[in-house]
């Protein structure tokens, strides 16, 4: 059993650079309601994910299902609209299989973004935290299964997930723009259930500042490729004790879209000094 259908991948890129002819050296992917950076982007091509061959299609509100081409700040750059959760049903080859299509179109960075829970007390809703750490909750892994050494190592170094060097820019960026931004370990797990009031005091305690249900396999996956890779959640709601409320998917998306503009300011600034 193989851990990736490298002829689907290449499918998949054949059919893509038969339409978009620029080489993107940076990929992108946004989080739940985290789509207004697709404004600052000069657009060039945008293809539907059902028009794209193996590609999965996305099934949650808040997620626009487009893969868009274009000029950030200078940069081509491809930029999912909408990513594939683990919690929808997808396996862990089909949440990974777009990272691995922008890395065969050219990409050596990839940036993500996702709405996560805060549990770091310094946290309010609305706020923006590097990823500078994570702790990989989920149930299965993506690179479980036959390894192809052609794409990477059977045991990946996981010492810098995050580039240290993007998050002293953009800590730089962010100072310059006046954003407030923290730096934290998100914990990925599965969901879809948002925690419950115990579990965010075991995801705490166990060095989570963040926890939500997407991202890192896409991570492991971009640097078992020998990708660097840019992380930002957006805390969404508070999973600290006293401060606690329910939470529903709606107000995840709300936080979100109010933070967006910040977080796609300090995305645009960092993919110009890539
Ligand atoms: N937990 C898990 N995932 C999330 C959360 C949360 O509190 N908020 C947004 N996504």
């Amino acid at each position: 059993m193989q851990n990736v259908d490298i002829t689907k991948v290449n499918e998949t890129v054949a059919f893509i650079q038969s339409i978009v002819s620029e080489k993107p050296k940076v990929g992108i992917i946004l989080g739940s309601g985290l789509g207004s950076l697709v404004n600052e982007l000069e657009v060039s091509h945008s293809l539907h994910y059902e028009d794209i061959p193996n590609f999965p299609v996305s099934t949650v509100k808040g997620h626009g299902g487009k893969l868009l081409f274009g000029k950030l700040n200078q940069q081509e750059v491809i930029l999912l609209s909408g990513r594939f959760h683990y919690y929808e049903g997808y396996s862990m080859q089909e949440v990974t299989f777009p990272v691995r299509v922008m890395q065969q179109l050219g990409a050596t960075l990839l940036m993500v973004s996702n709405a996560a829970g805060g549990m770091n007390r310094d946290f309010k809703v609305g706020d923006l935290m590097i990823i500078n750490d994570h702790i990989n909750l989920f149930p299965e892994h993506p690179l479980r299964g036959r390894n192809d050494e052609k794409i990477g190592p059977r045991f990946p170094d996981m010492t810098e997930p995050y580039a240290l060097d993007l998050i002293a820019k953009a800590k730089a960026i962010a100072q310059q723009k006046n954003i407030l931004v923290h730096e934290g370990v998100y914990i990925g797990l599965q969901g879809p259930t948002f925690e419950t009031k115990a579990e965010y005091k075991w995801l705490h305690i166990i060095g989570g500042d963040a926890v939500g249900m997407s991202t890192v396999p896409e991570v492991i996956v971009a640097k078992h490729m020998g990708m660097q890779v840019f992380g930002m959640s957006v805390i969404t709601d508070l999973g600290i004790r006293d401060e606690m409320n329910t939470i529903t998917h709606e107000e995840v998306l709300e936080a979100a879209n109010i933070a967006a503009p910040k977080m796609a300011l300090l995305f645009k600034e960092l993919v110009g000094q890539y």
